[in-house]
C-alpha cells in the first residue's frame, strides 16, 4: 500500500537561519541550531495512487492554496526520486496556529517528507531525509531530529553536506523549556522566504551578522553540552535580536513586532532583574518564545498569562524527531 503517516514536531531556532546562499536548493548562509518542541505537532498522511488525477493537499480541513512554499513541487521531488508517476492525496493537521512565526512549515514539511518518502517506497537515512526536507523548507530539515539540532551550512554547491544533525537527544536536558506565547494568530505580513531574500540583498549589516554567528554557534553548542542555561539562553536572545535588527534594517523594513511583543520583551527583562531566570526569542512573526527551566516554568507562565496582549501559551520541552505512525488521517 502506498500510504503512510508521519508526525513531526515544530522547532524553534536558538541560532537563526535568515538568508540563503542558494534559493533553489535552499542552502543557508550560516549554520544554525534549534530545539525540537514536544507537543507542537503536525500529523500528515500521504497516499500515492493512480486513482488521483492530480495532487490534492488539505491542511487543517482547508484545501491548500498555492503559495511560495511549493508543496506540490515537493511531492513531485519525492515521487521523481522514487520513480513513481502516481499523484498524491495529502491530509495534514497541526495543533497550533499556522504561519504566525510558530514554525508550522517546519513540522509540516518534515511530516510531509517522512510520510511521502515512506508512501513512495523510499528507504532513506535520517540524514538523507533531512536533505530532502530542506529542499521544501529550510528550517524543516531540523525537525527530522529530536532534542537539540544543528543544521550545517555545508560548502558543496549540490547541498549534500547541508543537513541537520542531532547535538543531543531530548533526554539529555529534559528540564529545558520554551514557552510559546501567542499574541496574534493571523498570517504574517512578510513571509520568511521573501523577507530573508530581501535582507540578504539590501541589509547593510548582513556581513556583520555572518561575522558574529560563529561565536553564537560555539557558545550555544557548548552551553547545551554543559547544560548551562544562562550560556544558551543569553546567546540565543542576543542572536534573535541581531536577526530582528537585520529585518528592521532591510529595505523596505520588515517589522514583525506588535505592541504585545514589546510588552513581553520589557517584562522578561524586568523579571530577570528580579532574579527570575528567563530569556526570549522571536521568529518571523510577533509571537515570543520564552526560554526557561522546568523549575521556573509555572511562575513565568502565570506572569505571561496576566499580560494584556497574551492570548495563550504553550509550554514545550525538548521533543522527538519526525517519525512514522500507524494511524492514518484517511
Ligand atoms: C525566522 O525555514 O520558513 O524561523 O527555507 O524559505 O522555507 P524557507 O524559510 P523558513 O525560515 C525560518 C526562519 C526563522 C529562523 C529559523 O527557524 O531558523
Amino acid at each position: 500500500m502506498m500510504k503512510a503517516t508521519a508526525v513531526a514536531n515544530a522547532n524553534i531556532a536558538l541560532v537563526k537561519y535568515w538568508g540563503k546562499r542558494d534559493k533553489k536548493l535552499i542552502l543557508p548562509q550560516n549554520s544554525n541550531i534549534s530545539m525540537t518542541c514536544d507537543g507542537m505537532t503536525t500529523t500528515t498522511t500521504v497516499e500515492f495512487s493512480d486513482k488521483y488525477k492530480e495532487h490534492s493537499v488539505v491542511i487543517n480541513d482547508e484545501e491548500f492554496q498555492k503559495d511560495e512554499k511549493d508543496i506540490h513541487g515537493h511531492i513531485d521531488r519525492i515521487s521523481r526520486l522514487a520513480g513513481i508517476k502516481d499523484k498524491a492525496r495529502v491530509v495534514s493537521e497541526s495543533n497550533f496556529p499556522v504561519a504566525a512565526g510558530l514554525a508550522s512549515s517546519a513540522s509540516g514539511f518534515a511530516a510531509l517528507t517522512v510520510a511521502a518518502a515512506a508512501a513512495a517506497g523510499l528507504k532513506l537515512s535520517p540524514k538523507d531525509l533531512s536533505i530532502l526536507t530542506r529542499q521544501g523548507s529550510g528550517s524543516a530539515c531540523r525537525s527530522i531530529f529530536g532534542g537539540f539540532v544543528e543544521w550545517h551550512r555545508g560548502k558543496m554547491p549540490d547541498g549534500l553536506d547541508s543537513y541537520a544533525e542531532s547535538i543531543v537527544d531530548k533526554n539529555y536536558w529534559p528540564e529545558f523549556r520554551m514557552i510559546a506565547t501567542i499574541v496574534q494568530k493571523g498570517k504574517k505580513p512578510v513571509t520568511s522566504r521573501a523577507g530573508m531574500a530581501q535582507t540578504v540583498e539590501t541589509c547593510p549589516y548582513y556581513e556583520g551578522w555572518l561575522g558574529t554567528v560563529t561565536d553564537d554557534l560555539k557558545m550555544i553548542k557548548e552551553g547545551i553540552k554543559e547544560r548551562d542555561f544562562k550560556k544558551v539562553a543569553q546567546a540565543a536572545e542576543h542572536n534573535c535580536l541581531k536577526m530582528h535588527a537585520l529585518m528592521m534594517t532591510t529595505k523596505p523594513a520588515i517589522i514583525y513586532w506588535i505592541p504585545a511583543t514589546i510588552e513581553i520583551i520589557q517584562n522578561v527583562l524586568a523579571w530577570r532583574e528580579e532574579g527570575v531566570k528567563c530569556y526570549f526569542t522571536i521568529d518571523a512573526g510577533p509571537n515570543v518564545k520564552i526560554l526557561c527551566l522546568e523549575k521556573d516554568e509555572k511562575e513565568i507562565n502565570k506572569r505571561l498569562l496576566k499580560l494584556e496582549g497574551v492570548i495563550e501559551t504553550m509550554i514545550c520541552r525538548p521533543g522527538d524527531g519526525a517519525k512514522l505512525i500507524d494511524k492514518h488521517l484517511f
